[in-house]
């Protein structure tokens, strides 16, 4: 029996040592088949739920981008509904969160309170209101103000900018935060999808996977970079300091923000619209002061890197102009990345749906590289 034992094990670290060397970072590495989007890198093109992002961007409400990637239609009026309850049900939540919207980072809010969510949030439109709300309640509180209660006859993005700033917006910030929260809401296998979906597959429920993908959110190669972005822009102040700036950066051997992008190499699709939205707020008389600063900083931060590397295209991702839209939208630069969960909450939510249909766990395998045991 343990020669039979040694043998199989002698078997299975040949096969083991015949595999293809692991991908760092599991770079072109399928882990799923959604039916939810399509990330094409080398053309340059998005499809969410059957739609390319330049149509539904801009034309339709965050609530319709809920309602297609469950397999709905645009301009349901009870995922509406759903979501408005979702906000009003979290809100009545907020006295039971203890210190979770206390926390410096809204990130760290942000996970800390939906984890105090139970089961009865564990669908699509109950956690879109939820994180929402969430991330609205630490924005306020870090300016020592009240939260606002929800207003479920709002749609949820003119309401989630009522519920920061306490008045509700003008048509054209509701129209711009629409836009960005549908241009985010999907993206593919990205970490925190995949985090999500990790957690669906071994049979856990809705709120753990959000809550670990707010988690993989965070980080700075991921939905961190808009703050950053922001401060970039600052610091070099004018279109012709760019290049010397980021000369002085990549000498250091620091990333640019925004700049960038595992799977596209091209420009990011969402750069794009995200930036003829800025234009279009500006257009509706909202001064963004950064549009034209964002431009000659893409163009130089472009050379630049084209020049270090010639071989691989590193172009505007789409945290890029989420800095200078969500700048522009009024928001304060800490409470972009928890916007950036308020929309990715959609995807993730539709993602765990899709996974926990597939019924397999997800567990990949490693190669020991360790000693021997003696
Ligand atoms: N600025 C400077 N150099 C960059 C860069 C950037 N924004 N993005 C990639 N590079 C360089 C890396 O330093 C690396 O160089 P090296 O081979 O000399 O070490 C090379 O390009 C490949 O980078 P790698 O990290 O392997 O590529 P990736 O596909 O894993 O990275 C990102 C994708 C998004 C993580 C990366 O482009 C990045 O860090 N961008 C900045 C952060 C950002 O904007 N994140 C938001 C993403 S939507």
């Amino acid at each position: 029996m343990e020669a039979i034992q040694s043998d199989f094990s002698a078997v299975q670290r040949e096969a083991a040592a015949d595999r293809t060397p692991s991908a760092s970072g599991l770079e072109g590495v399928i882990a799923a088949e959604t039916r939810l989007g399509e990330v094409d890198g080398e053309r340059g093109r998005l499809v969410i739920a059957g739609h390319d992002i330049e149509r539904l961007a801009g034309d339709i409400a965050f609530e319709d981008v809920v309602s297609l990637l469950a397999g709905g239609a645009i301009g349901d009026l009870e995922v509406r509904r759903a979501i408005g309850e979702g906000r009003s049900l979290a809100f009545a939540r907020l006295p039971a969160l203890g210190d979770a919207l206390a926390r410096a980072d809204g990130m760290d809010a942000l996970r800390a309170a939906t984890a105090h969510l139970d089961e009865s949030f564990a669908t699509p439109t109950r956690l879109a209101g939820a994180v929402a709300v969430f991330a609205a309640a630490w924005a306020r509180g870090r300016q020592g103000q009240a939260p606002v209660a929800p207003d479920p006859s709002l749609s949820h993005a003119a309401d989630y900018l009522r519920m920061i700033d306490g008045e509700a917006p003008s048509a054209a910030r509701a129209a711009a935060l629409d836009t960005y929260l549908v241009t985010v809401s999907d993206h593919g296998m990205n970490a925190s999808t995949f985090a999500a979906r990790v957690i669906t597959s071994t049979g856990s429920d809705m709120v753990s996977a959000v809550v670990a993908a707010i988690g993989a959110l965070k980080g700075p190669l991921h939905g961190g970079a808009p703050g950053p972005v922001l401060d970039m822009l600052d610091a070099i102040g004018a279109p012709e300091n760019a290049a010397a700036w980021i000369e002085g950066e990549l000498l250091a051997g620091r990333r640019i923000m925004g700049m960038g992008h595992r799977i596209y190499r091209v420009r990011d699709p969402r750069a794009a619209v995200l930036e003829r939205a800025t234009q279009r707020l500006e257009q509706a008389g909202v001064r963004t002061g950064r549009l034209d600063l964002a431009r000659g900083v893409e163009r130089a931060a472009e050379g630049a890197l084209r020049a270090k590397y010639p071989n691989r295209p590193l172009r505007a991702n789409v945290e890029f102009y989420t800095a200078v839209l969500l700048d522009a939208v009024g928001l304060d630069r800490a409470a972009f990345s928890p916007t950036f969960a308020a929309g990715r909450t959609a995807g993730w939510c539709a993602h765990a749906v899709e996974q926990r249909a597939v019924g397999k766990l997800i567990r990949p395998d490693s190669r020991y590289i360790g000693p021997n045991p003696t």
